[in-house]
């Protein structure tokens, strides 16, 4: 974890490291292809994952900041294998023990109209 995401993330009752595999055999076959879809499915998953803590009590953080190469390593992520993500699942703890910028920031965020993400016809912004 970087410096900023250890001063909450230590706290966590688990950190989990999002991979998928990059690629694939068909049913049936013994070699294997590229999974182009691989970081869709997987993110799908980790949406569900969230999904299912919540329904469950828990709480979840998706997090980029961390040392890629470090975990890798240390995980023993063999090649083939992406890093997407980490993330924090836990118990939501006191706010009072965030540092006071932090504190500011445990209110929903805005979420922009679906005008603004969704479109009809071609891609033109
Ligand atoms: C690509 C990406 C990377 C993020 N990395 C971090 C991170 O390293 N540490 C962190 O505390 N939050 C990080 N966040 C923010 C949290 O995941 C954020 O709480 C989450 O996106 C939910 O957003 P919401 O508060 O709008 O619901 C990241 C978000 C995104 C989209």
């Amino acid at each position: 974890m970087n410096e900023f995401n250890r001063s909450w993330a230590q706290h966590a009752s688990a950190l989990v490291i999002v991979i998928s595999k990059t690629t694939f055999a068909v049913p049936g076959a013994t070699e294997e292809t590229p999974a182009l879809w691989h970081t869709f499915d997987t993110g799908s998953a980790w949406g569900h994952l969230a999904l299912q803590a919540s329904i469950s009590g828990w709480h979840t953080h998706g997090m980029a900041g961390f040392d890629q190469e470090l975990t890798r390593k240390e995980l023993n992520i063999p090649e083939g294998y992406a890093l997407h993500a980490a993330v924090a699942i836990g118990k939501l703890g006191d706010k009072a023990t965030l540092a006071e910028y932090l504190q500011a920031r445990e209110e929903p965020s805005p979420r922009r109209p679906l005008s603004e993400l969704a479109a009809e016809g071609d891609f033109t912004l």
